[in-house]
């Protein structure tokens, strides 16, 4: 998949963007706060109706305007052309279209356009709270298993009404219907996520070796909240239940449901020591970029089709000989898009150049 147009009217500093691209993709260079990483996240919302640095919408909206409207023609690893639309204003009315058709649900616009993206917050993945993991557990397995983002909807709304539930006076038959839906979806999501770190980790040691030319040994561990054997959904979905029912008495006290996939977790080690407190910031950039990496080829092998990259100031925060190993890992497998004040490493073909400037795009 690769994006050969990119349409934007009202989004941050953006007023009007019209931009052709080569299928290699494009590099935007140009002074702070000019607007690059605002063109990335106008693609990255285009591929998942999300935020890749977590904003809200309301905050994207062009402060001068009632609503943001971007679009996008993709054309497909079979030649099939895709026109995503994607409008919302300032009343959180959001608009979605696929080829001038209205999109009702999420799930039919989430993770039909592969896309990774690489930035300097990505470090919050091993600096930061479990829901950076857990978001990147979601956008990564939502993109690879077909069943995963639709688990984790259902998931997400049966939990909101458990926990409502749990703060009022109830009948406890209402709170076991929430328990077993909790139960079924969680069991997906859970199975999805242990398989996709088992079919990840071997890659993630490789990269990661490559990366720093080292021969350290890292590991990736999957630590869910509910401990059940993961390989077998029935299993999984029979502890998943049994444990929500023995934390009941909890999560009335807590007024919330303490156990779940809401809370797992994803631990790194490097020669078998915690990196979070032992690792150097060099090892843990590392560890990041051979994660994401990992995550591409394990996309890469699902999805069959040519990724998009969006690679934001990764490149200023990257030392010359990590940058020199990462670029070429990722070249070859789709379309990047850079964003860094001034861009100096090698590619092996030239992708054409921007300056940002003030939301405005020029080609060099
Ligand atoms: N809703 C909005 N409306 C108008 N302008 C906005 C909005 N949101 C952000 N901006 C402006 O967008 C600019 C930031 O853009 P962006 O983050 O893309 O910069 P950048 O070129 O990536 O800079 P850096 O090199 O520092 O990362 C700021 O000038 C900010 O004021
Ligand atoms: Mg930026």
């Amino acid at each position: 998949m690769v994006l050969r147009n990119l349409h934007c009217s009202f989004f941050r500093n953006i007023t009007d963007l019209n931009l052709d691209f080569s299928p290699d993709g494009a590099i935007f260079e140009g002074s702070n706060g000019a607007g690059k990483t605002n063109i990335l996240e106008a693609v990255f919302l285009l591929c998942t109706g999300k935020s890749q640095r977590n904003a809200k919408k309301l905050s994207m909206i062009n402060t001068q305007s009632a609503f943001s409207f971007i679009e996008g023609n993709f054309i497909a690893d079979n030649k099939e052309p895709i026109r995503a639309s994607y409008g919302f204003d300032r009343q959180k009315k959001t608009s979605m279209q696929i080829n001038n058709i209205p999109i009702l649900s999420v799930t039919e616009w989430f993770g039909k356009r592969p896309i990774v993206s690489f930035s300097v917050d990505d470090l919050e993945l091993v600096y930061g709270t479990p829901d950076h993991r857990r978001k990147f557990l979601d956008i990564t397995c939502s993109q690879l298993y077909p069943e995963y983002f639709d688990a984790l909807l259902k998931y997400t709304f049966f939990l909101k009404n458990r926990n409502t539930l749990l703060t009022q006076t109830f009948e406890p038959d209402q709170c076991d219907i929430y328990d077993s839906y909790l139960a079924q979806y969680g069991a997906v999501v859970m199975t999805l996520r242990d398989i996709f770190i088992r079919e990840s980790e071997y890659d993630f040691n490789r990269f990661y070796n490559e990366i720093c030319n080292g021969k350290e040994t890292v590991k990736i561990i999957y630590k869910p909240s509910i401990f059940a054997d993961c390989s077998s959904k029935e299993e999984c979905k029979n502890v998943f239940y049994r444990t929500l029912q023995e934390q009941r008495k909890k999560d009335l006290d807590a007024h919330f449901t303490t156990a779940g996939i809401h809370r797992d977790n994803l631990e790194f080690y490097l020669n078998d020591m915690p990196v979070k407190q032992f690792g150097s910031q060099g090892q843990c950039r590392s560890i990041v970029l051979a994660l994401k990496l990992s995550s591409v080829t394990c996309m890469e092998l699902h999805r069959k089709e040519k990724m998009i990259f969006l690679i934001d100031d990764a490149v200023a925060e990257l030392d010359p000989l990590r940058i020199s190993k990462v670029i070429p890992l990722i070249e070859k497998r789709g379309q990047l898009f850079i964003a860094t004040p001034v861009f100096s490493s090698p590619l092996t073909k030239p992708i054409p150049r921007y300056t940002v400037a003030d939301g405005s795009v020029y080609q060099q």
